[in-house]
């Protein structure tokens, strides 16, 4: 039987856009690091630096927020295809749809442009805030070109201007979650790009690649998680079941961090200043505790602690979010490295194309 490796320690790509350091537990984005740009910066700034490689000047931070607020709205062709599409399609695959039918229009040409970049970045917000309304048989809320990109977004979900402390702590979410090296999404979408196919048909593969449990839809299973521990006293028992089973705890563990994930650890400040010590956030601390001291007694040596999810989840439940849209919303963030990934592969593309060991049998020589 051959080893099964899932790619650990192979080195695809030499970049310029982030370190992600597992044993020191630091996370570095084109010279900055990324818990100090969480809560000092905005999703346009931090944009602007992953795309261009350095922070903007005033000028043009105001040039690309204008540029950004007028690539939000969803032309008439796309609103219509959406519509068409049954409720039970997940969000996910109508964002791929959209995607893919964009690219008809403005995403498909070689090489991939910033343009394209900025255009998928500012409009995947209204297209969740368009489905999650219709779905829910709201009126449409207009994108507010007033507004900046993240409290847009929750304005657009709501339909009223976002509480001030709620727009920091999903501006800080979500810079945490622009960009993570070679995760599976961005290893995805580099792949694609790099037999000269188009941004969009790369960006449809990661957000493929995102929606499974072990990458960007571990925030819901947290959610489930927490919910069904319900109260302290329920914590130890519950996890002790879930490891007796063999079962794996969602937000916890990381293929890469080897300690705690600089990026629960930043959000972990942002829910407290958020919340204060109300209910949740203590039980979410009680879990998370009680989990790390089990998976150390039945999984020893595996250095198992919490992952960015498992503060998003506790993030995007205090704001108020719909679970189902919190893979949605965490694409939001990652369309921002991913694009950055994909102009990079185009710079100094070759395609990728590893090597399999064959394992099978051979037929008969002569
Ligand atoms: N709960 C229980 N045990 C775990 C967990 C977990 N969350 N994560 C890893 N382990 C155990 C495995 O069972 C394995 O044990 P073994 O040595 O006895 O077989 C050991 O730790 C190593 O696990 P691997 O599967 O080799 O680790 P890998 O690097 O492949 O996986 C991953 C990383 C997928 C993130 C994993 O830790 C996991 O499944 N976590 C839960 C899902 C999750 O939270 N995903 C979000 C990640 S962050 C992001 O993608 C943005």
């Amino acid at each position: 039987m051959a080893k099964v490796t899932g790619l650990e320690g192979v080195v695809s790509a030499e970049t310029d856009i982030s370190l992600v350091d597992g044993e020191q537990g630091h996370l570095v984005y084109r010279g900055y690091w990324a818990k100090d740009l969480a809560v000092t910066k905005s999703y346009e700034e931090v944009a602007f630096l992953l795309w261009n490689g350095r922070l903007p000047e005033r000028d043009e931070l105001d040039q690309l927020e204008q540029r950004m607020a007028n690539l939000r709205n969803i032309p008439e062709y796309i609103c219509r295809i959406i519509d068409l599409l049954p409720l039970s399609v997940p969000m996910m695959a109508v964002l791929q749809t959209t995607v893919a039918a964009l690219g008809e229009t403005e995403s498909s040409t070689w090489p991939p442009t910033l343009q394209q970049a900025e255009r998928l970045s500012a409009i995947l917000p209204t297209v969740i805030a368009y489905r999650y309304r219709k779905s829910q048989g709201l009126a449409i809320v207009e994108p507010d070109p007033k507004l900046e990109h993240v409290a847009n977004y929750l304005y657009m979900l709501t339909d009223h201007l976002p509480d001030e402390s709620h727009t920091r702590a999903l501006n800080a979410y979500l810079i945490l979650g622009m960009e993570h090296g070679m995760n599976a999404s961005t290893f995805a979408g580099r792949v694609i790009l790099s037999t000269q196919s188009d941004m969009s048909s790369a960006i449809c593969g990661a957000i493929g690649t995102m929606k499974g449990p072990l990458h960007g839809g571990a925030p819901y299973e947290v959610i489930a998680m927490l919910e069904q521990i319900g109260t302290k006293d329920r914590a130890e028992p519950w996890i002790r079941n879930m490891l007796d089973n063999g079962e794996r705890l969602m937000g916890f563990g990381h293929r890469i961090y080897k300690t705690k994930d600089p990026r629960a650890e930043a959000l972990r400040i942002v829910t407290l200043n958020m919340t204060g010590q109300d209910p949740s956030f203590d039980l979410a601390i009680h879990v998370e505790n009680t989990a790390i001291r089990l998976l150390e007694e039945y999984k020893p040596g595996r250095r198992l602690y919490t992952n960015v999810e498992f503060y998003a989840a506790a993030i995007l439940r205090t704001i108020q979010l719909s679970p189902d849209l919190f893979t949605p919303t965490f694409t939001t963030a990652r369309i921002v490295g991913w694009t950055t990934h994909i102009l990079e592969q185009a710079s100094v593309n070759r395609i990728f194309r590893p090597e399999s060991v064959y394992t099978g049998s051979m037929p008969a020589l002569g």
